[in-house]
């Protein structure tokens, strides 16, 4: 058979060239010498920044470990937990695996939206007296898929507004699906998205006076990296200001186990979310479940589009077309991470890292840093006023060899701050603190 590469015409009578031999690097730079094919770049894609936030940052640390190759390097910097997952959670999976090589154990697919004593067990304990119904709670494998599902859902033809800085998943979807304009290099801005600034001088919640109206608005409460949680009050203006713009908020709740305070840790604790809100939320960050993927998100039956439709069919029909359903073994750890011999041990871990959290706090504000977050949050988040906070990152790495997150890479609004993530281990938080204070003391 002939399998040389030939000149055709498509459908508009337009010459196709046959593939050339060339080469794309990862990151999109053209390169030489190898075969190319006639696929277009999704222009979308075209229009993302070239790096993902945690790919640039492992980069660097890999040239910092060529660079210092005996360095013993304390990565605080991508959020991923490190303690255990409890026992009687991680014993409760494995019987559930064991069980499959077994005749009587062995099942196949489950239900697309979920084991229905899971979706039953999330409603009744995280939702306890909010009216959540089982049958609007969605089981899935995290939270990031699930807010590129919600994506899917939305479509292109939306206009988004993200809190900056936030979690970049949120942006980043939004480009990929084209609800964005290009980059504007100089703000480090997409168009026609709009960012709801969080700083200091705002206490780290939106000025509504000044937000434009946007169909969607992306709210991660506690937020990553800012580690500030909405306050009761707050929550409110939040639902007010979607309720009388029509918008849908996609509420992120990825870290509301660790709200310590009176805060509210559903936004259906707000009267009248319901009617505007989707919740996101994941056994991640809770549980230790980062590599066993877990995560649900609730869909309100009151929450209709402006042709009067529900959206959790739609929502629904999403998860059925492009999600089979959460993996069993992880859905059988996650029940036992709701029952109350697992809760109390997740709580106890969340308690670890809340401590951590206090640690690294302190060392910072001893340092005379103005430091944000870790109270209700595993995030801390710290002002280096004047600074570029990739050169604070750099700066870190290379006097400490502690790996921590540049504020800029989570939106512009973090400039000048950097992430230190309270989820290592102990005596690697004691270790990095004593390195930071060799350096800022
Ligand atoms: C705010 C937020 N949402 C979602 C996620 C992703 O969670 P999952 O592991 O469930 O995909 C993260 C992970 O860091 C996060 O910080």
């Amino acid at each position: 058979m002939d399998l040389s590469p030939k000149v055709q015409s498509n459908s508009n009578g337009t010459t196709i060239l046959p593939p050339k031999e060339t080469s794309l690097e990862s990151n999109g730079h053209e390169m030489k010498g190898s075969y190319r094919t006639n696929l277009a770049r999704n222009e979308n894609m075209e229009k993302l920044q070239n790096h993902y936030l945690f790919p640039e940052i492992t980069f660097r640390v890999v040239e910092h470990l060529k660079k210092y190759p005996d360095a013993k390097i304390i990565s605080l910097g991508i959020g991923d937990t490190t303690q255990p997952v409890p026992e009687i959670v991680a014993s409760e999976m494995a019987n559930y695996a064991g069980g499959l090589a077994t005749p009587e154990g062995y099942s196949g697919y489950g239900a697309e939206q979920g084991n229905m004593n899971l979706r039953k067990k999330i409603a009744e304990k995280l939702y306890k007296n909010l009216g959540v119904k089982n049958t609007e709670v969605f089981v899935a494998d995290g939270a990031q898929c699930d807010i590129s599902r919600i994506q899917m859902l939305l479509g292109s033809n939306v206009s988004i507004a993200v809190q900056d800085p936030s979690f970049p998943a949120y942006i980043d979807s939004g480009v990929i699906i084209g609800q964005s304009g290009d980059l504007d290099h100089k703000s480090g801005r997409y168009k026609n998205i709009e960012y709801m600034t969080c700083d200091a001088e705002n206490g780290f919640f939106p000025d509504f006076s000044k937000i434009r109206r946007t169909d969607v608005i992306f709210f991660c409460n506690p937020n990553n990296p800012t580690g500030h949680a909405a306050s009761r009050k707050q929550l409110e203006q939040l639902v007010e200001f979607a309720t009388k713009n029509g918008s849908l908020i996609v509420y992120d709740a990825a870290y509301f186990v660790y709200i310590a305070d009176d805060s509210p840790r559903s936004i259906y604790e707000i009267p009248g979310a319901k009617k505007v809100a989707i919740e996101v939320a994941s056994f991640s960050k809770i549980a230790g479940f980062t590599g066993v993927r877990l995560g649900w998100t609730v869909v309100p039956e009151e929450l209709l589009y402006s042709n009067g439709s529900q959206v959790i069919k739609d929502y629904d029909r999403i998860v059925c077309t492009c999600f089979n359903g959460a993996s069993k073994i992880a859905q059988s750890g996650g029940l036992a991470c709701l029952s109350d011999e697992g809760y109390k041990a997740i709580l106890s871990t969340v308690n670890y890292y809340h401590e951590n959290a206090k640690i690294l706090t302190d060392t910072f504000t001893s340092l005379g840093f103005n430091v944000h977050g870790g109270i209700n949050a595993p995030y801390v988040y710290v002002h280096f006023p004047g600074k570029k906070s990739w050169d604070v990152f750099n700066h870190i790495l290379e006097k400490t060899h502690v790996v921590t997150v540049p504020g800029s890479g989570f939106g512009p609004g973090g400039e000048e701050y950097i992430r230190v993530s309270a989820f290592g281990k102990r005596e690697n938080i004691l270790e990095a603190s004593e390195r930071f204070k060799r350096v800022y003391l």
